[in-house]
């Protein structure tokens, strides 16, 4: 599946405003969920469309909708939920499924402790949303968790990758394309992403 980076200018600002270890955890959250809309309309910029007839004040006219169910939208608790306002903010009829996963610090594996999504995944396309996509350990582990639950048409959207992260989830999923702000250098020998930005969700919520 592809890898899309998603270079847009007012992304890549935000992007580097996000990552000055000076920001303030307020100005952190505003500008994730800012870019959290702007990725959301790219990932969504080749969703099918269907025809349907409207009426108009003049006259009737056939228009179009996007075609089959909601989305639903998945966040990975708890960076994810960065995400979530803003994309809801564009597409407010999506359903949310919550992951709840914790990366353990010695072995970098994830942990479930949350999973709670609408039943009827087969149906609707799934975007799993975390800002880091590091190891690749917690989206690896989120999408298996969806495609066990029915899910069959996933994209991953992320802010930052490493380049092992996307090697990782590739060849686990390669069904499931993945857009991201950046591709960074590389994972330090505690799964950080290098330069990065830090730990997305302590930034977030301390
Ligand atoms: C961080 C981050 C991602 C995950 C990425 O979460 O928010 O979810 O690690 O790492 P991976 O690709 O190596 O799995 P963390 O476990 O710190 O939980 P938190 O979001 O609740 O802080």
């Amino acid at each position: 599946a592809r890898v899309t980076v998603v270079d847009h200018p007012l992304v890549q600002h935000k992007l580097t405003m996000m990552r000055d270890g000076e920001r303030s955890t307020k100005g952190f959250r505003e500008l994730l969920n800012e870019i959290g809309m702007l990725l959301a309309y790219e990932v969504t910029r080749d969703l099918p469309l269907e025809p349907v007839t409207i009426q108009t004040p003049l006259q009737p006219m056939e228009g179009r909708r996007i075609a089959g169910k909601k989305l639903v939208l998945a966040p990975i608790l708890r960076a994810g939920v960065g995400f979530l306002d803003g994309m809801l903010s564009l597409m407010p009829s999506a359903r949310v499924a919550h992951i709840g996963l914790y990366r353990d610090p010695d072995t970098l594996q994830a942990v479930e402790y949350y999973f709670k999504s609408p039943s009827d995944l087969a149906d609707r396309t799934v975007l799993v949303l975390d800002p880091m996509l590091a190891t690749a350990n917690s989206a690896v582990a989120a999408v298996e968790r969806l495609k066990s639950r029915g899910a069959k048409d996933l994209r991953f959207v992320c802010l930052l990758a490493a380049p092992e992260g996307i090697a990782r989830f590739q060849e686990a999923h390669p069904d499931v394309p993945v857009w991201t702000a950046a591709i960074d250098s590389h994972l330090n020998d505690h799964g950080y992403i290098v330069p990065g930005l830090g730990d997305a969700g302590d930034r977030m919520y301390g």
